[in-house]
């Protein structure tokens, strides 16, 4: 039996959380649920956005699943500061095209790792005369982390090549620490092939050959933003999963927010929060279990009548929810 720690949280969290525990109702895999609160709703109830006792469960579980909050303003991020307390450093997005989901390359499987405890989300930040400064903190020991997370799940997935994302040719200090310890690791890794873009060029990149990269790893700005133009290249932010992992502890989200312009409506797309799980699994070594979600999911894709707007269909949810786990109980 493994102890998940469910935090649904708002706007569509809860929806796409309600859709998925509807799924794996169906399946062979014993997950005891404990429910915790995080975001807006939580902050209006208790006065903070993340309760200690959150992360204190948070801390306790095998896995944890987290849907979406809202953000409030002036107040701790809850995801951030998430990643912050239980070290969660690596931060896996893949980008992956579906059959059947409206996407503008049909052939993408790359993988973005992005550095998740530092850089410019450091939350330092402070009032001037002028205005405001952040403080973009970048780390040899946090950029060698992530540099070998990257470089190990490159070789233990089967890929070629990892291409660090920085912009060292004007973040000179910062970019070029990160830089140097990528090539660092490099040399820990021989049979993989190594390559190097500044985040502008790889922005572009991304639109005119992403079929070139394979893993990238960057920091954590430039991973938040290359990751949602990743999931606008695959169908969208309904579409894109990701994990975030320390040594301790795993944490596993949609890429998406809260939604607030669909929330209520309940047409959000599960696949995300479905595809998190997929990864939640394979993370807690029940990768038949993996495979069996995954594989429900594709084929409610890949035949195309019961999806949610986002993906041209006219479904609620909860209906492609009902699709996906009647597929579970035919495979
Ligand atoms: P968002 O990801 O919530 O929405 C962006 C667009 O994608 C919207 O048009 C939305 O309708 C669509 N979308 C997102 N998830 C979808 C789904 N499952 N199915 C169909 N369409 C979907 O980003 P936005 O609007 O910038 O932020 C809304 C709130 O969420 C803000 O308070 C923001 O701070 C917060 N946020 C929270 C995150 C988290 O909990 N990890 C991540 C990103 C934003
Ligand atoms: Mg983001």
């Amino acid at each position: 039996m493994y102890n998940i720690t469910l935090i649904p949280g708002d706007g569509v969290g809860p929806e796409v959380t309600e859709a998925l525990l509807y799924i794996i109702e169906m399946m062979d895999i014993d997950l005891d649920y404990t429910l915790a609160y995080a975001g807006d709703a939580c902050y209006k109830e208790t006065g903070t956005t993340i309760p200690d006792e959150t992360l204190s469960k948070a801390k306790k579980a095998d896995a944890t699943l987290f849907g979406s909050v809202t953000t409030v303003p002036g107040h701790k991020s809850a995801i951030i500061t998430l990643r912050k307390e239980l070290d969660l450093y690596a931060n896996l997005r893949p980008v992956k095209t579906y059959h059947g989901v409206g996407c503008l390359f049909d052939d993408l499987d790359f993988i973005i790792v992005r550095e998740n405890t530092e850089g410019l989300y450091s939350g330092i930040e402070e009032y001037t005369k002028e205005g405001a400064t952040a403080l973009r903190v970048i780390t040899r020991s946090a950029s060698e982390r992530i540099c070998r997370f990257a470089f190990k799940h490159a070789e233990k997935t089967g890929r070629n090549k990892v291409t660090a994302v920085h912009k060292a040719n004007v973040l000179k200090k910062t970019d070029g620490i990160f830089r140097e310890s990528f090539y660092k690791i490099a040399d820990e890794y021989p049979d993989l092939g190594t390559d190097e873009k500044y985040v502008d060029a790889a922005a572009m990149f991304l639109i005119t050959r992403p079929q070139d990269f394979e893993v990238i790893v960057t920091t954590n700005l430039f991973g938040d933003i290359l990751s949602d133009e990743g999931a606008g290249l695959v169908g969208g932010l309904g579409m894109v999963p990701s994990a975030n992992i320390g040594d301790n502890n795993a944490l596993f989200e949609p890429v998406h927010g809260s939604a607030p312009d669909i929330a209520g409506l309940g047409i959000s797309n599960p696949s995300a929060m479905i595809l998190s799980t997929v990864m939640m699994m394979d993370y807690l070594g029940e990768t038949y279990e993996a495979r069996k979600l995954e594989n429900a999911l594709l084929d409610v894709l890949s035949e195309g009548k019961v999806l949610t707007p986002d993906l041209g269909g006219s479904s609620k949810t909860m209906e492609m929810a009902q699709e996906i786990r009647d597929k579970l109980r035919i495979n």
